[in-house]
């Protein structure tokens, strides 16, 4: 044979391959969207002890396997987005506890936005808002927000259903979740909402310690101590930073809206809760968020200010300025600080250390399924 020829045969098996295998796909993806159909196994949430009680689910929208595989599909497609350049995930990364490393995050084109993406933790026990100013109060409403939002993925529902329809496995997808073939915008609210909800964090050595597992070191101990003791301006020996007052609970958050004191009166650049209630006694606060993986979801504040949970301590410790909405508590200990002295900081800091899950960031059923 030829030379030539054996090219040409080569190239030929190539092509009869290719063809074979787009043929296959295509035939049993359209039979399989004809087979598919709703599966309605519930999904159980997978908890590895015994510190978050009772999760919040709705009854409205019952967690199943197929959901939240669709959910965890939507998640990680840049379908969502104008440009398909990105996905939920691209400012929601599972190595930073669902949160975004820069401090505010880059949407379609490059658009900045102006606040520090958040973690996506133990959604089930935020019963009082999301965003950091709290305006959706469903997870399923705030899940489509940012599919339009201009500086985010900037996409609007239509196109992405008409996109989603072009491939076959999400109509199986839909089917199995949904058992309807229509895919409507409140599937897609429905399902983001079950996945986020799916991601739960309770194995941290705080948590192995709660439960009798492990021993949190003298140092973690102290700053636990510290992080729930009271600040006391008259005996400093039994004065702590006071922190459970805004990240108490087991999931270190109350759902509270705060002003902690970053900026004076006249230095506000984003009024925060005021921007829902329309109440000036709401002016720069924010949601005191859980600081569960805190040492791995920088930088911090609603802005992304601060790089270092040192400087978070700092800040609380004797940077704390008064405004006419400064929450209360921190008024309290505004004059002198909190008077911590470095290995109190650096006791605090080690105890939040011991709140980062390492099964939680490197859990396989959270991670992106479009990746081998
Ligand atoms: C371009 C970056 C970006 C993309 C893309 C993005 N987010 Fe976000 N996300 C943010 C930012 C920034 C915030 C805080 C916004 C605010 O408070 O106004 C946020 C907040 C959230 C919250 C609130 C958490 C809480 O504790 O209140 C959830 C949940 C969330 N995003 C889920 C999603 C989902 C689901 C998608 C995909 C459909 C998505 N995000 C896409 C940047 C992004
Ligand atoms: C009066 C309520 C209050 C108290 C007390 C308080 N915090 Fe906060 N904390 C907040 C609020 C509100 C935010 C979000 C503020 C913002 O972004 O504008 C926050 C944010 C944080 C963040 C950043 C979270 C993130 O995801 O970016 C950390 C870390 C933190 N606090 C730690 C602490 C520690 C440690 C203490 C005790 C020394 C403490 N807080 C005391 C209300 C409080």
């Amino acid at each position: 044979m030829s030379y030539q020829n054996k090219h040409f045969i080569q190239n030929l098996q190539v092509v009869i391959a290719v063809f074979l295998l787009l043929g296959a796909c295509k035939k049993s993806t359209m039979s399989d969207v004809r087979l598919a159909e709703f599966d309605p196994t519930p999904y159980v949430i997978d908890f590895q002890n015994n510190s978050l009680a009772n999760p919040n689910l709705p009854l409205d929208n019952p967690l199943t396997i197929a959901k939240v595989e669709l959910g965890r599909r939507l998640f990680y497609d840049r379908a969502l987005s104008l440009d398909n350049s990105i996905s939920c995930a691209t400012c929601h990364r599972q190595e930073n506890a669902f949160s975004d490393p820069r401090p505010v995050s880059r949407g379609v084109g490059g658009a900045m936005g102006d606040r520090n993406s958040m973690a996506i933790v133990n959604m089930a026990y935020n019963t009082n808002g999301f965003f950091w100013d709290g305006r959706q109060t469903l997870l399923r409403h705030q899940a489509i927000d940012p599919i339009m939002n201009p500086v985010e993925m900037k996409e609007t529902i239509d196109r992405v259903i008409n996109k989603l329809n072009i491939n076959p496995i999400n109509k199986i997808f839909f089917l199995r979740a949904f058992g309807e073939t229509e895919i409507t915008e409140q599937q897609i609210g429905f399902a983001l909402e079950a996945f986020m909800l799916t991601l739960v964090s309770d194995d941290s050595k705080f948590d192995r310690y709660l439960a009798g597992k492990v021993q949190l070191s003298d140092s973690e101990l102290r700053g636990f101590n510290l992080f729930k003791q009271e600040y006391n301006e008259f005996f400093p020996d039994d004065s702590g930073g006071d922190c459970f007052h805004c990240h108490g609970s087991n999931n270190f958050q109350v759902n509270v809206y705060r002003n902690n004191g970053l900026d004076f009166e006249n230095e506000f650049e984003d009024l925060g809760r005021e921007n829902v209630t329309k109440n000036a006694n709401n002016r720069a606060q924010f949601k005191a968020p859980t600081l569960r993986n805190i040492a791995v979801s920088g930088p911090y504040m609603h802005d992304g200010r601060f790089q270092t949970l040192e400087q978070v301590i700092d800040h609380y410790n004797n940077g704390v300025k008064l405004s006419s909405t400064l929450d209360g508590a921190l008024q309290a200990s505004q004059g002198t600080g909190l008077q911590l002295n470095s290995q109190e900081k650096a006791d605090i800091i080690n105890f939040l250390h011991s709140l980062t899950d390492h099964q939680f960031l490197n859990n396989p059923k959270f991670s992106d399924p479009f990746r081998p």
